[in-house]
């Protein structure tokens, strides 16, 4: 009796780590932007939108980036490269920014959910809100938002981030990008910063 009450408790616990597991989903950083737009919030998204993290993808069409990958023998253009890839989209290779064919680009107009796919693959390219904060996907509601912020939620749990200068800014600020020259945390996040406004 005792183990079979042990065996269904067993199985309850792996079929919950089955579920959480799960890959949290990249959501893209226009779901953002009707929370994180207001001025009197701190106009996160517009802060961020003026940075040059809002313009990585396109950095990748650059002449400089087009030398780069010549030097390098890329097989593709630089946009198109997972070596590339990685550093200016969201989620590359982890079920976010995917390469996709012309087909999707262009699909028809009037199908819903190949214009919302489209939308959705536009906001994951360049260094969006959530290589920082974390896949949106469980956390984006405002509820969950708002529970977090008033400390009733734990950010994890949601897939929310806790920022930390090794485990955020240096998996891309490293010698691997052909470009580093050096970071000093301090410095740049003063740079990028979009703080809530002093008595929010
Ligand atoms: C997903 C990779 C990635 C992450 C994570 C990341 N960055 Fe960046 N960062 C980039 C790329 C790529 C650029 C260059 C964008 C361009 O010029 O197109 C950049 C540029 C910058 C710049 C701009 C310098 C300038 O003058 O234009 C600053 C400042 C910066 N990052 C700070 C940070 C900080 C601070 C963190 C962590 C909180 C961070 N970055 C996390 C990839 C990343
Ligand atoms: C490990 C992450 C990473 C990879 C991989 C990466 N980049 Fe970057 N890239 C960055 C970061 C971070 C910056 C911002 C430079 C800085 O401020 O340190 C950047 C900046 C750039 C810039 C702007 C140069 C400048 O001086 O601001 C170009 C162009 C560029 N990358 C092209 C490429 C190309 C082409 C590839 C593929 C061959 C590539 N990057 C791969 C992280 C990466
Ligand atoms: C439906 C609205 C909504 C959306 C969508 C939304 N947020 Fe929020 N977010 C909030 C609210 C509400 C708060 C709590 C502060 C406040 O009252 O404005 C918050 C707080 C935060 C915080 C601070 C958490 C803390 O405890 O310090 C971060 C970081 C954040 N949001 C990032 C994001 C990112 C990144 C996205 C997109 C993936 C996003 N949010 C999407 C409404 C939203
Ligand atoms: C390059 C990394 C990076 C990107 C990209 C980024 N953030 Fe942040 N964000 C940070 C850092 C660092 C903080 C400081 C607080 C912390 O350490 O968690 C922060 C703080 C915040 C806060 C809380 C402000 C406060 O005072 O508590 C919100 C809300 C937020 N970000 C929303 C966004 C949204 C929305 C986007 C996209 C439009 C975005 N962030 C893009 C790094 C980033």
């Amino acid at each position: 009796m005792i183990n079979r009450l042990i065996r269904i408790f067993m199985i309850g616990i792996i079929a919950l780590g089955m579920v959480t597991a799960q890959p949290l989903e990249y959501v893209g950083s226009q779901k953002c932007k009707s929370c994180h737009k207001s001025k009197k919030k701190g106009s996160q998204y517009k802060v961020w939108e003026a940075s040059s993290h809002a313009k990585a993808f396109q950095t990748l069409m650059s002449d400089e980036a087009l030398a780069i990958a010549k030097d390098r023998n890329l097989k593709l253009p630089p946009s198109e490269s997972p070596e590339c890839l990685e550093c200016h989209t969201v989620g590359f290779g982890k079920g976010g920014y995917e390469v996709m064919d012309a087909a999707f680009w262009n699909a028809d107009p009037e199908d819903k959910a190949a214009k919302k796919a489209i939308k959705r693959m536009n906001g994951l390219k360049n260094v969006g809100c959530e290589m920082c904060h974390g896949a949106g996907g469980a956390y984006k509601k405002k509820k969950i938002m708002q529970g977090i912020y008033a400390g009733e939620l734990k950010a994890e749990d949601y897939g929310l981030v806790i920022i930390t200068p090794e485990e955020t800014c240096l998996k891309c600020h490293n010698d691997r990008s052909p470009s580093f020259k050096s970071f000093n945390y301090k410095e740049r996040v003063a740079e990028i910063s979009h703080p809530f406004p002093a008595g929010m």
